[in-house]
């Protein structure tokens, strides 16, 4: 297994548009295996396959308190939605950046396995926001879209800014650690 490189935000390949997966092979589950492993080292609870730079409908999430419960997505459909919440949330891709988004409360999901195999699945609470966000992921959106172009842009510049200033030196993790143990949800 592999941790792969986390795209961020305003990198222009986040905005590609996924394609099906449509060969389910030992390629696919090895894939599988390095975005589980990515998400658990960020550390978040969801990662679109489009934010380690590969543009296939795939996504891993796991909101277990555990980080034992690994669930993957491919292909993901959503045939219905209910009520709508509002929840603060944060994205590996934005990182540092927590924000109030609307999702549906509940949603009832098709998608496919590892192997290929259709499911269906209701979800709700943490578990329903996580697989919005990260089906966004693959259609190129991200959840700073959903706020102002102003609030957008201010981020956008922030980011850059330290990533000017951390540039050479070695990636801190701590304050992502921090924001995941105060309940901040990095999706
Ligand atoms: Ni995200």
């Amino acid at each position: 297994m592999a941790q792969l490189t986390i795209l961020e935000f305003p990198d222009p390949r986040l905005r590609t548009r996924a394609v099906p997966v449509q060969v389910f092979d030992a390629a696919l589950e090895r894939l599988i295996a390095d975005m589980l492993e990515t998400m658990y080292a960020a550390p978040g609870i969801g990662l679109a396959a489009t934010q380690v730079n590969v543009h296939q409908r795939l996504i891993v999430v796991d909101v277990s308190e555990g980080r034992n419960e690994p669930q993957v997505y491919i292909n993901p459909v959503i045939l219905a939605r209910d009520g709508t919440e509002l929840s603060e949330e944060g994205c590996l891709s934005v990182p540092q950046v927590f924000e109030p988004v609307e999702r549906a409360e509940r949603v009832t999901v098709r998608a496919q396995d590892a192997h290929g195999e259709f499911f269906e699945r209701e979800l709700s609470g943490l578990l329903a926001v996580c697989v919005q966000h990260e089906m966004d992921h693959l259609e190129g959106k991200l959840f700073v879209d959903y706020l102002s172009s102003l609030k957008r842009e201010h981020i956008r510049r922030r980011l850059e800014k330290e990533r000017r200033e951390r540039a050479g030196a070695p990636r801190s993790r701590a304050g992502r650690d921090a924001r995941v143990a105060s309940g901040g949800k990095v999706i």
